[in-house]
């Protein structure tokens, strides 16, 4: 770090403030992912029946796509000089994607992706905020991201519709 000379930008020494403040919002971004990681796991895999096997087949796609965003949420904290946490600073929040008492109800799956990703939009929203103008690199990267979260959400919102048009929810 000694060597470093930028004058400018998020890496320079005037921003080391504003540059770990950025840090800390990346880490619970991250823990978001990879929280959102395990519920869909969990949930690509145990609902049954007919109706299931929709909701199922998306979320197992949507994990490599959630996953890939916490890689890139901790290659960024490394690139702004933070360190990637270890899973003992895991705390799980995702309480409505628990496994429902029935597996045949997909209804309580579906409202709690909507929840994560609605959690998610929300606080990338505010990383965008917080990044505006000082780190251009995150911002552009949460941009992305978010554009990615809110086509999940829109997509299950259209599950839940279904399931609404018919009295099932
Ligand atoms: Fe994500
Ligand atoms: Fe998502």
């Amino acid at each position: 770090m000694a060597t470093r000379t930028d004058t400018r930008g998020i890496l320079s020494e005037e921003n080391t403030q504003k540059r770990e403040e950025i840090i800390e919002m990346l880490k619970r971004a991250y823990w978001m992912e990879i929280e959102t990681v395990m519920s869909y796991i969990t949930n690509s895999v145990n609902p049954d029946g007919v109706r299931a096997q929709e909701i199922k087949e998306s979320l197992a796609e949507d994990i490599q796509e959630e996953l890939g965003h916490a890689q890139r949420f901790a290659e960024r904290i490394k690139e702004l000089y933070g360190v990637v946490p270890g899973s003992l600073e895991f705390e799980a929040e995702q309480s409505y994607l628990q496994p429902p008492d029935h597996q045949t109800d997909v209804v309580h799956v579906i409202r709690g992706v909507i929840e994560a990703e609605t959690g998610a939009i929300d606080f990338y929203n505010q990383v965008i905020e917080a990044t505006e103008s000082v780190d251009p690199v995150t911002n552009d990267m949460m941009i992305e991201i978010l554009h990615d979260e809110e086509g999940h959400r829109r997509l299950f919102e259209g599950f839940l519709r279904e399931y609404e048009a018919e009295g099932l929810a």
